[in-house]
């Protein structure tokens, strides 16, 4: 434990000066029903509870959140809980990415008016990470996250069901009328079995890993399944931690640099990561002020080989990963491509905290002279389509489409894609690369989950299961297939993705990191000068003012006005 006075506490500064407003605050405290001594002298740990009826990836928080408070309550802390708002992937629309910069927002500002030293972060599904930790990064005190964890493994039948991942590949057969009703009602039951994050390496699993990574969480914590005690356990001592990262004035910018944000990528890179994770880090380090360019990916895809071998691109479910050993054996098996002198919310460094891990199941995490793939899963691509580039997921991609010439299908949004792709009188084939325009940042708006553009029905029905596909929209993490997605600058804001054409061809080497469409400038200029950019969607609320200020996705989709880590002073108390 540190030596802070607590009169340096934040919260001191509404409870100990001996003025009438001191006493207003002191009485509603007693009114909730603590006395002085419960709350005099001691840190006050915010607990930002992401928990919501409409996010069963966070049911079982309403619990949760209970063990968080023992634990800071053992401390000798004085918890209170904060509700968050809980983005719950599956059911908020077009797109929980449309409203990640607002959780960021939202919990950044609770912080800052109330009482609070220190803060639990208690979010996994999807955007809750990058929402809660780029407040907490913002806000710049002692922060501790706690994962939701995975769900428990899915099954029907016998046969494991991987979130996501097994729902878009039944989706294709029973399009292909390779499946029937009785499996629908069967996956329908079984896939989702219990709280908890997608048990997939989808966007929640990378994040967790990422946010492990960067010393953020307990050593051990990210993979640990949401329905096992050891969860209840990890809770707990997570919100012990966090009365003494207060006494320690330990702040999440005493713990990241530009290394941690290296480690972070490099072990998205081996995990076969989501590709949302390129989005959401460049988002994390421009709030502690560091440049982070999605390039910088590909600089460590060649030193870093995949070797988690889990859904969407390996074989297993996250269950197996926490007991092949987890984050803490991933990073083991990395350590002499990672800076182990990184800091971690556990006060040690980085190398210390991974001290005990080990791998136990080596087909799971595999050693790196045996790997799932000798290169990072995740490729970022230039060229004339995508000047401020592209990101592919080329593990989850067929390997003989990763060099590809062929023609366009071009959409011009989600809901002519839908009304056309279909259509038996669509010129296309197995050759033809579908384009999606319009699902950006601006376009979708909030550039939803779109990226994994179905198959036609009449190539389906020939066996065809990948295309190249392209938009500036995202993927879903557990997706698969040749998706080349985040195109930036983004059709709506007049991107080069935005001329094109049907027939237009399209060349694509990911291993040049390229992705061109074969049209002079001449051409793209002349059609760049009768381009008409698309009606906004919103003119007024929180979608007008997302409009207004969303960067692109190689900008991480921040707020202007909410990117960098310049001062915001602290509120005065009247
Ligand atoms: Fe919540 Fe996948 S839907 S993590």
């Amino acid at each position: 434990m540190g030596s802070r006075d607590p009169k340096s506490f934040r919260s001191a500064r509404w409870f100990v000066p001996d003025d009438m407003r001191t006493l207003s605050h002191r009485a509603r405290i007693q009114q909730l029903g603590f006395g002085p001594k419960d709350f005099d002298g001691k840190p006050v740990i915010a607990i930002l509870n992401t928990w919501s009826d409409l996010n069963p990836c966070h049911g079982h928080f309403k619990a949760r959140v209970d063990d968080v408070k023992r634990g800071i309550l053992q401390a000798g802390g004085f918890p209170v809980e904060l509700p968050a708002m809980a983005l719950g992937e599956v059911f908020m629309k077009p797109s929980t990415m449309l409203y990640r910069n607002l959780l960021a927002m939202q919990a950044e500002e609770q912080l800052r008016a109330n009482p609070v030293d220190g803060v639990v972060l208690m979010g996994g599904c999807d955007k809750t990470v990058p929402g809660l930790l780029m407040a907490a990064f913002s806000m710049n005190i002692p922060a501790i996250f706690v994962p939701a964890g995975p769900m428990l493994s899915g099954n029907w039948r016998g046969e494991r069901l991987g979130s996501g991942s097994d729902i878009w590949k039944f989706w294709a057969e029973l399009r292909a009328g390779k499946a029937d009703k009785a499996m629908q009602e069967g996956i329908e039951s079984g896939i989702a079995r219990s709280p908890g994050t997608c048990m997939t390496m989808g966007t929640a699993s990378t994040m967790a890993a990422i946010a492990e990574t960067l010393g953020m969480t307990l050593p051990g914590a990210a993979s640990i399944p949401a329905v096992d005690a050891a969860h209840v356990r990890m809770a707990a001592a997570a919100g012990r931690r966090a009365v003494d990262l207060v006494w320690e004035d330990l702040k999440p910018s005493d713990i990241l640099n530009t290394a941690s944000f290296d480690n972070a990528i490099k072990v998205a890179l081996a995990m076969g990561g989501s590709t949302n994770a390129v989005i959401h880090l460049v988002a994390l380090a421009g709030r502690v002020g560091i440049r982070l360019a999605p390039e910088r990916f590909d600089t460590f895809s060649a030193e870093i080989p995949f070797i988690v071998n889990v859904r969407p691109s390996g074989k297993y479910l996250m269950e197996d990963f926490h007991f092949a050993g987890g984050v803490g054996a991933v990073l083991k098996t990395l350590s002499d491509r990672l800076d182990l002198t990184t800091k971690t919310v556990s006060g040690v460094p980085l190398g210390d905290a991974i001290a005990p891990f080990q791998v136990y199941l080596p087909d799971v995490i595999r050693p790196l002279e045996n790997p799932v793939e000798p290169a990072g899963a995740l490729v970022v691509l230039k060229g004339n389509l995508a000047p401020d580039g592209a990101v592919i997921k080329r593990s989850a991609a067929e390997p003989r489409l990763l060099k590809h010439r062929g023609p366009a299908v071009v959409f011009r949004d989600y809901n002519d894609m839908t009304a056309r792709i279909d259509d038996p009188a669509l010129e296309v084939d197995e050759n033809s690369v579908l384009v999606l325009q319009n699902a950006g940042p601006n376009g979708g708006p909030g550039m939803p989950e779109w990226g994994q553009l179905p198959i036609p029905m009449k190539l389906l029905e020939k066996g065809v299961r990948d295309m190249v596909r392209i938009s500036d929209a995202r993927m879903s993490g557990t997706s698969y297939g040749t998706c080349i997605l985040h195109v930036a600058p983004e059709s709506f804001v007049g991107g080069p993705i935005g001329l094109l054409r049907d027939g237009d061809i399209i060349e694509l080497d990911v291993a040049a990191r390229r992705l061109d469409v074969v049209l002079s400038a001449e051409e793209m200029a002349a059609r760049r000068g009768t381009w008409k950019k698309p009606q906004q969607k919103y003119d007024r609320g929180y979608g007008w003012m997302y409009s207004q200020h969303v960067s692109q996705a190689n900008l991480g989709c921040d707020f202007d006005f909410l990117t960098g880590n310049a001062p915001i002073p602290e509120p005065e108390i009247h």
